[in-house]
This record gives structure tokens, C-alpha cells and sequence, in this order.
């Protein structure tokens, strides 16, 4: 899967575009910047955004090139940010981040659970906690996202995965993306907010 997300990398145009995810947006347009952690976070859309704001941003992707793509797009917009290349589940850090915004990270069922456990380990008390990724009814829209039903997400799903939040909010919706060339048209996708 490396391979895969390198290859798509490797253009010039930014696979998912370099704005930020709008659900993301909207929710960290209001809040203090804070440090915040973004898991598989491909070519830093949504790190340069953070950034941008004032938070001090950890990024992190299995990809070469989306963390090449990604300190391009920060260097362009005069910011920093952290970004490592590694696999979620061999990240390490301290439980000392205020947001963590999982976006479109779908993995297969076998290590779904471990690396969401794993990752969530690093939100300290109180912080907050973000989800966007494509529902199992997104299958046959044709606007982004794994083409295996047991990639994708149900509320429930998340509702299960994110057990460790003391209040989590799941809804499904179906929305219109603009994200680059990989997440275009009517979408039905999952988003969850929710506080450890
Ligand atoms: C659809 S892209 C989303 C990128 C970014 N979050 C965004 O919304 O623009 C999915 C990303 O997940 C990354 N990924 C998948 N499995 C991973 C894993 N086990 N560890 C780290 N990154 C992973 C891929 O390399 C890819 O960049």
C-alpha cells in the first residue's frame, strides 16, 4: 500500500487538493490553537491549515512523498511543521496532544482497531477528538475512497472504535467534496467529534 500512495503522490497537482477537509475547518476555525496530531496526513492539506493558525502541528504518513508534498506546501505558506514517515502503528509520543483529526484514514479491519487505540493513547485529557472518512453507503457514488466495503466506515463502526471517548458524537451525512482530483462529487461520508 506504500507503493500506492507514493505512486499517487508522485504528481504535481495535490491528490486531495491543498485546502483543508471542511469539516476539520470548521470545527478548528473557533477553537485556541493548541498542539495537534494528524495521523496519516498524506500531503498536509490539513497541517498547513492548522499550522497556519497558530498550532503547533505533528503530521505523520507511511508515504515519502506525501511528507516531500507536504514540507513543500509549508515551506510555500511560510510555516512549520512536524512530519514523520512512519507506520501509525510504530508512531511514539507523549500523551500531550489537544486534537487528534483522523482524516479519511482507512485501513484494513485487521488493524483498524490496533492503530486507533494505539494512536488515541496520545490525547491527553480533555482533548478533542476528529473523524472524517467515507461511509460503507459511499460504495457506489464514484467520489473517492476504498472500493472494498470492509475498508469504509458505519456510524456504529466508529461508535465501536472510539469507545475511549466520554462523549462522541457519530453521524453520517452526505455532503458535496471538492478535494483535489481524488475526492470529487456527492459523497455520504462519516464524521465524528468526540472528548477524551
Ligand atoms: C486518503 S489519504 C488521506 C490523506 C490526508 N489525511 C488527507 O485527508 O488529505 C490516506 C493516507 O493514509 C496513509 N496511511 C494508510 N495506512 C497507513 C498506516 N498504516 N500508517 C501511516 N499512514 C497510513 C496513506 O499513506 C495515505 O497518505
Amino acid at each position: 500500500m506504500k507503493d500506492f500512495w507514493n505512486q499517487r503522490y508522485a504528481a504535481d497537482e495535490y491528490a486531495y487538493g491543498t485546502a483543508p477537509n471542511a469539516f476539520f475547518k470548521a470545527v478548528l476555525d473557533p477553537l485556541p490553537p493548541g498542539r495537534i496530531l494528524l495521523p496519516a496526513e498524506g500531503e498536509g492539506r490539513n497541517a498547513v491549515y492548522a499550522a497556519k493558525l497558530g498550532w503547533e502541528v505533528v503530521a505523520f504518513d507511511q508515504s515519502e512523498g506525501g511528507q516531500k508534498k507536504a514540507m513543500k506546501l509549508a515551506h510555500e505558506a511560510n510555516v512549520t511543521i512536524t512530519y514523520y514517515v512512519v507506520d501509525a502503528l510504530e508512531y511514539k509520543s507523549e500523551p500531550f496532544f489537544d486534537l487528534i483529526f483522523y482524516g479519511f484514514f482507512h485501513v484494513p479491519p485487521i488493524v483498524l482497531q490496533p492503530i486507533y487505540d494505539h494512536l488515541n493513547t496520545f490525547l491527553k485529557p480533555g482533548g478533542t477528538l476528529l473523524l472524517e472518512g467515507f461511509s460503507k453507503n459511499n460504495l457506489s457514488k464514484g467520489s473517492g475512497g476504498p472500493q472494498s466495503v470492509a475498508m469504509l466506515f458505519s456510524a456504529e463502526s466508529i461508535l465501536d472504535l472510539l469507545d475511549d471517548c466520554s462523549k462522541l458524537e457519530v453521524w453520517e451525512e452526505e455532503t458535496i467534496l471538492n478535494e483535489g482530483p481524488y475526492h470529487q462529487g456527492s459523497a455520504y461520508v462519516i464524521r465524528a467529534q468526540g472528548v477524551k
